[in-house]
């Protein structure tokens, strides 16, 4: 072998290994053709926004800040946004401003939806949440529209932004797996997420993110109209109880999640994410218990229940 052989090699070699660690990071996927400067992004996004704040422009107020612990219920059931997070990504001129601006126009496109195939609609005509832009698919929802139980996850990975459906990887067959413990299955319950959109890399939602898709589950909840919700997930229960709490103390507890209008409060358990079972199986005696405490109150509350 020369030299040059050796070296290309040894080339190859270092790159591969470049590779293999990015993956490791989370960065799986080409989502463009040529690289982007996130740092450049985010400093011309900051710039444009100083802009905007320096202009005397009027404001609609923004909504109470959804941060303190425990559920917020608030005029009309709707949990109000987090506030405005930085986003990294630079938004086109004819963007919306903020988190908190794309919240509000979601709010309005939400609530205009008087079915579920019209939400799925109104969010496939959101521009608000930047996640879009990368997915390859709008995950919507799977499992019966009309059913007593909403299971809401987090966010779709890569096996769902493929397909479009929520929980179809391997997190989504250990939670078939569980629901059949208790004699569930799809077709008695009603699944989706706090998001929409797959994040790239499956890397954690900003808290920006997670509020522009915030009125469109509001708004989901509120059509498919459950007896019980089950927050599957830290980020989840979070997100929907108004809370900071982590998931190992939310779980197992029943909660009133405010949905509004003639639902009032709907009973929503917090549990564990398969996910997480699947790296930590020693916690999966929890989630029995909490879904044991799910069949028990759809016995409860008269509904079709599990044997
Ligand atoms: N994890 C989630 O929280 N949701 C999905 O749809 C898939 C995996």
């Amino acid at each position: 072998m020369t030299g040059d052989d050796q070296n290309l090699r040894e080339n190859d070699a270092a790159l591969a290994a470049a590779l293999l660690w990015q993956a490791s990071m989370g960065a799986d996927e080409a989502i463009s053709d040529a690289p982007v400067d996130r740092y450049a992004e985010f400093a011309e996004s900051e710039r444009r926004k100083a802009e905007r704040r320096a202009r005397p422009a009027a404001r609609a107020p923004h909504s109470a800040d959804a941060r303190s612990p425990g559920p917020q219920p608030s005029p009309g059931g709707d949990v109000a946004p987090r506030p405005a997070q930085a986003s990294p990504r630079a938004l086109p001129d004819d963007a919306p401003l903020g988190a908190a601006e794309a919240a509000e126009k979601g709010r309005a496109a939400a609530a205009a939806c008087t079915s579920l195939d019209g939400l799925r609609a109104a969010l496939e005509a959101f521009d608000g949440c930047p996640l879009k832009l990368t997915a390859t698919n709008l995950v919507f929802a799977d499992g019966a529209p009309d059913a007593d139980v909403m299971l809401i996850g987090e966010a779709p990975g890569a096996d769902e932004d493929r397909q479009g459906k929520p929980f179809v990887g391997v997190s989504g067959q250990l939670l078939d797996r569980m629901l059949s413990a208790v004699d569930l299955d799809r077709t008695r319950v009603h699944i989706t997420n706090v998001l929409y959109w797959r994040p790239p890399g499956n890397r954690t939602p900003t808290d920006a993110e997670v509020a522009a898709c915030r009125p469109f589950v509001e708004r989901h909840i509120q059509l498919v109209a459950p007896k019980v919700i089950l927050l599957i997930g830290g980020k989840s229960a979070k997100s929907l109880l108004g809370t900071e709490q982590g998931v190992t103390k939310l779980r197992g507890k029943w909660f009133d999640y405010p949905a509004g209008g003639d639902l009032g409060a709907l009973p929503a358990l917090a549990t564990f994410h398969p996910a997480y079972l699947l790296r930590n199986p020693a916690m999966k005696r929890f989630v029995w218990r909490d879904l044991l405490a799910l069949q028990r109150r759809m016995r409860d509350l008269g509904l079709e229940s599990p044997k």
